[in-house]
């Protein structure tokens, strides 16, 4: 009987096999413990239990596949799995979604989020999906704000000259022109040397980031203009996701929404103590700016976007 039993054991072990676990990749540019790091943790978490255990993944973090558009190059050919990116060099691959890059568009978070989580958002997703791509959920950088090493930011006048590193994105580099900075464009990865060695005076992102990379350690000034809303946004490959059953795809869904509740509380936490950082590590903070004279000399950037797509995102967006 218990010869029986064993071999009914070792059969059935043999007819299930070991669950074969597959291990995907997400890359991104900053640390693990980032705003970014902690929803990549947190999607592949929820996605191994999901799976149970058929999926399990790790971060390439900090820039370990090179920048943004390199890596969404990778998800384009397959050579890279998942991406967790700013939109910043998103617009040269899927041109709508410049919409979002525009100065002043956002009040402030709750409008961004309630977006970028309804209509606009999904119609801007799907637009992302019939590029090679396959967008997951939009998730969240934060605002951003300009960092220098040579004087506070007040006026727009305080920009005039100032060269300032920007994302690869045509409606930012239109703005800061219109603002009076010699906008260079660059890759993330090669920002902190650029700072370091003078190639460029300043930089702009979202306190999240600016604590995540330290920033304090080669700029002086930082100034809360919150020139503009940058989300984020998880993307697969399409050649892994054509790959997945219907059921594997929906577990891939619920694990951005866990990743991008987990990356918002993030910057939500870091808006509320970044400055307070900042200043401990020996940066001069302006937080009230008059943002109006800003945001006058930056509208140039709209008619950038509007002339080719419109007028009607924009003022949907606006009248949200
Ligand atoms: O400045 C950028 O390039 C982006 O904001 C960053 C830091 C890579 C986050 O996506």
């Amino acid at each position: 009987m218990k010869h029986v039993f064993s071999s009914f054991l070792v059969a059935a072990a043999l007819s299930v096999g070991p669950v074969q676990a597959t291990e995907l990749v997400m890359g991104h540019t900053q640390s693990e413990t980032s705003h970014y790091g902690v929803g990549v943790e947190a999607f592949f978490d929820t996605l191994e239990d999901l799976s149970s255990g058929k999926f399990t993944g790790r971060q390439a973090a900090a820039g370990a596949l090179g920048g943004e558009r390199d890596m969404i190059e990778g998800l384009q050919i397959g050579s890279l799995d998942l991406v967790i990116s700013s939109t910043g060099p998103l617009g040269n691959f899927v041109p709508e979604v410049y919409v979002l890059d525009l100065p002043f568009l956002f009040r402030d978070y709750e409008h961004a989020r309630s977006t970028l989580d309804g209509e606009i958002g999904q119609a801007l997703l799907d637009k992302v999906s019939e590029n090679d791509l396959k967008a997951l959920a939009w998730s969240e950088n934060g605002f951003r704000h300009v960092t220098n090493s040579k004087h506070p930011v007040k006026t727009p006048a305080d920009l005039k000259g100032l060269k300032l590193r920007t994302m690869e994105n045509q409606m930012h580099m239109a703005a800061f022109t219109a603002m009076g900075a010699a906008p260079t464009p660059m890759a993330f990865p090669e920002l902190f040397t650029a700072l370091q060695q003078g190639v460029v005076d300043g930089q702009e992102n979202p306190v999240t980031v600016i604590s995540a990379a330290k920033f304090w350690e080669v700029q002086k000034y930082a100034t809360l203009t919150g020139h503009v809303y940058s989300p984020s946004i998880i993307m697969v490959s399409p050649v892994l996701w054509d790959s997945l059953s219907e059921a594997e795809q929906n577990w891939f869904y619920e694990a951005a929404a866990v990743a991008v509740k987990t990356t918002r509380d993030e910057v939500t936490r870091l808006e509320n103590e970044g400055v307070a950082l900042l200043r401990e590590n020996g940066m001069e903070v302006v937080t009230e700016i008059d943002k109006a004279p800003f945001a006058k000399l930056a509208k140039p950037a709209y008619a950038i976007f509007t002339d080719k797509y419109g007028t009607e995102l924009v003022d949907k967006i606006l009248a949200r």
